[in-house]
């Protein structure tokens, strides 16, 4: 297949120049503006992908607790900032619906985008099944265009993460600002950077959970993962196993570590003042030894 000078396919770049007469926000309504942005393979299976969140039972082990808490908790903590946001609210790269379909439910007006297909399939299914309106447009988050404003904008679960360059996570600020409404909040969480993780031996296997799948039984993901520290890119292979079926499935990505420091500068060349960090979904003051980074953030005036 050949491709036009900006590198697109021909057969993707005719039909764009078919529709390019129309308004750029009719086209990323209609998701055609995500023509040249391959789908990550992490994303095309969205029942992998949401057994990572599955709740372990209360009789698991200790890692289990601990990560049924930290998924109940960012599941509280967003539904908790829903309800505080005065009007709609939209949340970017919002994936198989694992937040967006119980915050409708609970009576938000909700829009969902996000750049994979499959996941928002996946998402438009749990909304049907519950019986919630939600509006789900697939678009990229680093330059989309929907009507009106929000009052909270949130991007949850280290997606933002996924934008790999400066240049990338300025744009998607950019277009974050333009859609924040007055006085409105800009949600994410994203990790904090473990330096002893990132300096892990890239050849040795770890494992990272363990969970039951109704077809395959127990599934263990164990990842292997090199980290740039001139990109600050950590390229992580993961490695789904089944008893019966070692490796069937080995998925690579890559996830751009951003440092609690230099997410200030970020932020405040986006235009926004960072309110309140926190280190973990239960509200907790973030300091160096936090998991994550939880942060609610204001356009600045
Ligand atoms: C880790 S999942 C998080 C999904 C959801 N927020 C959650 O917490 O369950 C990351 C999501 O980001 C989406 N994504 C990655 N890059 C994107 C982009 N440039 N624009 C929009 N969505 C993107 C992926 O398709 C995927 O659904």
């Amino acid at each position: 297949m050949g491709a036009d000078a900006l590198g697109r396919p021909a057969e993707q770049s005719s039909a764009v120049d078919l529709i390019s007469k129309k308004p750029r926000h009719f086209l990323a309504l209609m998701g055609y503006l995500t023509y040249a942005m391959p789908e990550c393979p992490l994303y095309a299976e969205p029942e992998l992908y949401d057994l990572l969140f599955s709740h372990p039972r209360e009789s698991a082990s200790v890692n289990d607790v601990v990560r049924r808490e930290r998924i109940v908790a960012s599941e509280r903590f967003y539904l908790d900032e829903a309800n505080h946001a005065s009007g709609r609210v939209l949340e970017l790269a919002c994936g198989s619906g694992r937040l967006t379909v119980p915050i409708a439910h609970a009576g938000v007006d909700i829009f969902g985008v996000d750049l994979s297909g499959s996941m928002l399939d996946a998402a438009r299914g749990k909304a049907s099944a519950a019986g919630v309106p939600v509006q789900f447009v697939q678009a990229d988050m680093r330059r989309f265009v929907l009507p009106g404003r929000f009052s909270a904008i949130f991007i949850a679960g280290n997606s933002l993460l996924h934008l790999l360059t400066i240049e990338d996570l300025t744009q998607c600020f950019a277009s974050v600002r333009h859609h924040l409404a007055p006085r409105g909040r800009f949600v994410f969480d994203i990790s904090n950077p473990d330096l002893r993780r990132l300096a892990r031996d890239p050849n040795q296997r770890y494992c990272v959970l363990q969970v039951n799948h109704p077809q395959r039984g127990e599934v263990t993901l164990d990842e292997t993962a090199e980290y740039d520290t001139a990109t600050q890119i950590r390229h992580i292979r993961w490695y789904f196993s089944a008893p019966t079926a070692p490796d069937f499935r080995v998925i690579d990505y890559h996830l751009r570590m951003i440092f609690p420091q230099e997410l200030l500068l970020l932020l405040e060349a986006g235009g926004f003042r960072l309110e309140t960090r926190y280190g973990e979904f239960p509200r907790e003051l973030f300091e160096s030894s936090s998991p994550r980074q939880v942060c609610i953030c204001s356009a600045k005036s």
